[in-house]
């Protein structure tokens, strides 16, 4: 009985202290962190070839087979005549805040649909290759969103020194299905990180 009526006194005080909290008074959240634009990748994907119902929920398997991507904060060499898609102009062979590089054929996603909601998170693994050479290992992984596109995590792996920085950012994206077909989809990623200063890393000796 003392110890339900403190239980009920403990409550009422925990009640009284919150509302007291004047949290929700303009300026007084922590300042959202910045976001750098990272790229945008056209991720080519071919039809699932699995879809199995396992511990873990529906796990699918869809092949990653090609696409591009293209940012600023990255150097690289464009192709002969690539032309900028925004506005369809020739693009310098050499540009020193833009690359062109490719999403290789190597790669899928083992995303999962949650069993008690239907609501389906990518999981996936590939690796793309910049325009100069370097190879970068991707992990991304993130559920559907109510609005449809899904919200990504991504991890980026490269013994690549001029890319190296890419191994310490924390970056965040939206996917867009770009063109679904039967056997085949196009995807849209744009991608974003923590801290604009990542563009660089420094070397030990
Ligand atoms: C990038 O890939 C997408 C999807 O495959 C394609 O539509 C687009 O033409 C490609 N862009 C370039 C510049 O190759």
């Amino acid at each position: 009985m003392l110890r339900k009526i403190l239980d009920l006194v403990l409550t009422t005080l925990a009640v009284q202290s919150v509302a007291q909290v004047p949290y929700v008074a303009a300026g007084k959240y922590p300042q959202a962190p910045e976001l750098s634009f990272l790229y945008t990748a056209y991720v080519d994907c071919k039809g699932s070839i699995m879809s199995e119902d396992g511990p873990r929920g529906k796990r699918q398997a869809i092949p990653i087979v090609g696409g591009n991507f293209t940012g600023p904060r990255l150097s690289g060499m464009l192709p002969p005549g690539s032309q900028h898609r925004g506005t369809g102009a020739e693009m310098p062979r050499y540009a020193a805040d833009h690359f062109l590089g490719q999403i290789l054929d190597l790669g899928a996603d083992w995303g999962t649909a949650d069993p008690k909601t239907g609501i389906f998170s990518a999981d996936t693994r590939y690796n793309l290759r910049t325009d100069d050479g370097a190879d970068i290992f991707v992990q991304t992984s993130g559920p559907t969103s109510p609005l449809g596109r899904l919200h990504l995590r991504l991890l980026f792996e490269t013994g690549h020194k001029e890319y190296y920085w890419l191994n310490n950012i924390v970056a965040i994206g939206t996917l867009t299905p770009v063109e679904v077909g039967v056997d085949s989809s196009v995807l849209r990623i744009d991608a974003w990180n923590f801290a604009r200063d990542w563009n660089r890393t420094p070397w030990k000796g």
